[in-house]
């Protein structure tokens, strides 16, 4: 069984970026995070971080046929990315989209998500855990 976590722009910055709404814990933090908890549930896992668009599209679309379910937080592409959609709705892999904060309790323009259609659920607001909530979720309908 394996799992690919997805993070997009910025994401690579944590720690560093606003702080007070993305926490003091960094990228490394979180992928170390995932990584732990994948050896506990005993699933491989791959993260992958890009701030290109582009980059995140191909990623989806090598994960088909090699991947069981995709965590994904597009960052700010969530909210302008008909491509990433696309990519995920292509390769029809399970997906469980994630973002560390509470996107509907912030700007306007934070609450229209294109990956919304397609994920299995969203995430939002629960910080770093909200990604292992979501490798949780992908994980109990596939060990059926
Ligand atoms: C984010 C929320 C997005 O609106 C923002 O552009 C991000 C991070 C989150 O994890 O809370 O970069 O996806």
């Amino acid at each position: 069984m394996k799992l690919l976590v997805i993070n997009g722009p910025n994401l690579n910055m944590l720690g560093v970026r606003e702080p007070e709404i993305y926490g003091k814990s960094t990228y490394a933090d979180l992928v170390g995070m995932i990584e732990a908890h994948a050896a506990e549930k005993g699933v491989d896992v791959h993260c992958f971080q890009s701030n290109h668009e582009g980059a995140i599209v191909d990623e989806i679309q090598a994960a088909l046929g090699v991947y069981d379910g995709i965590v994904i937080n597009p960052a700010a592409y969530t909210h302008t990315s008909v491509a990433i959609l696309d990519a995920l709705k292509a390769v029809a892999i399970p997906t469980v989209e994630v973002h560390i904060s509470d996107v509907n309790a912030r700007e306007e323009f934070r609450r229209r998500s294109f990956v919304s259609a397609v994920a299995l659920k969203t995430i939002a607001g629960h910080g770093f855990d909200g990604y292992i909530e979501a490798m949780d979720l992908l994980l109990c309908p596939l060990q059926k």
